[in-house]
């Protein structure tokens, strides 16, 4: 069903180019088996978003073990290989949601999250598509009421216009997020992670630069 809120809504692919046969019905069984189904409020949780072909999630669970990752992503083709991973490396902390960040965001109003990752989110380059873009002031809010005290938000982009917008956002939630490296000239990923994902490796290829902000909740 269409969400009558214009950017709740998803767009861009569910299945890749790729005419390779899959069986859909398999798809779903090995889905449900690391499917997010509810919050515990024993747990402590980390949200990763637009997971694409997963290497954020994968990284994320080796590093916190302790926590669980949500992987939140409608990609089938970018899933079907994360689930491959979870298997082969016998990864016990990854919880999917085949669907938009929007239902597990909805689905709780308690503070569960202590960082948010958002890993190139697409940039809707297009002023006609702008309207798509994820990162807007109204949603960095809806995940602060989520946040622990201190938890954190990374985002990354390679998009100078959504690099632009971003810092528009920001600005707008000032009183709810302090901006951590601001001051520092230099926002490169590699700065801070040994991460590589098929979009940091896209940016890397076109010679773009990819930023990474890092927001602190107040
Ligand atoms: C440009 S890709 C980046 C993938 C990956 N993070 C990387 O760095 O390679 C953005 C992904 O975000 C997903 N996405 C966009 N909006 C979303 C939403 N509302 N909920 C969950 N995933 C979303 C898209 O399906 C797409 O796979």
């Amino acid at each position: 069903m269409l969400s009558s809120d214009y950017s709740k809504r998803l767009f861009g692919r569910t299945r890749g180019r790729s005419k390779k046969k899959f069986d859909l019905k398999k798809y779903h069984q090995t889905v449900n088996k690391y499917k997010f189904q509810k919050f515990d409020k024993k747990l402590d949780y980390i949200l990763d978003i637009g997971t694409g072909y997963g290497e954020t999630s994968i990284f994320l669970a080796k590093h916190f073990s302790d926590k669980i990752i949500i992987s939140c992503e409608k990609y089938i083709d970018g899933n079907i290989i994360l689930l491959k991973k979870i298997e082969k490396h016998k990864i016990n902390n990854i919880r999917l949601h085949n669907g938009n960040v929007y239902d597990v965001l909805e689905s709780t109003n308690k503070k569960y999250f202590e960082l948010v990752w958002i890993f190139f989110p697409d940039p809707w380059p297009k002023n006609r598509h702008a309207k798509r873009r994820l990162i807007t002031s109204d949603f960095l809010l809806k995940i602060h009421r989520l946040l622990k005290q201190d938890s954190k938000i990374y985002i990354a982009t390679d998009s100078s216009i959504y690099i632009r917008f971003i810092l528009n956002s920001i600005y707008n939630c000032k009183d709810f997020f302090t901006w951590l490296n601001q001051s520092e000239m230099n926002l490169h990923i590699k700065d801070y992670f040994d991460i590589e994902t098929k979009y940091y490796k896209k940016a890397i290829n076109s010679q773009r630069k990819p930023s990474l902000f890092i927001l602190r909740k107040l």
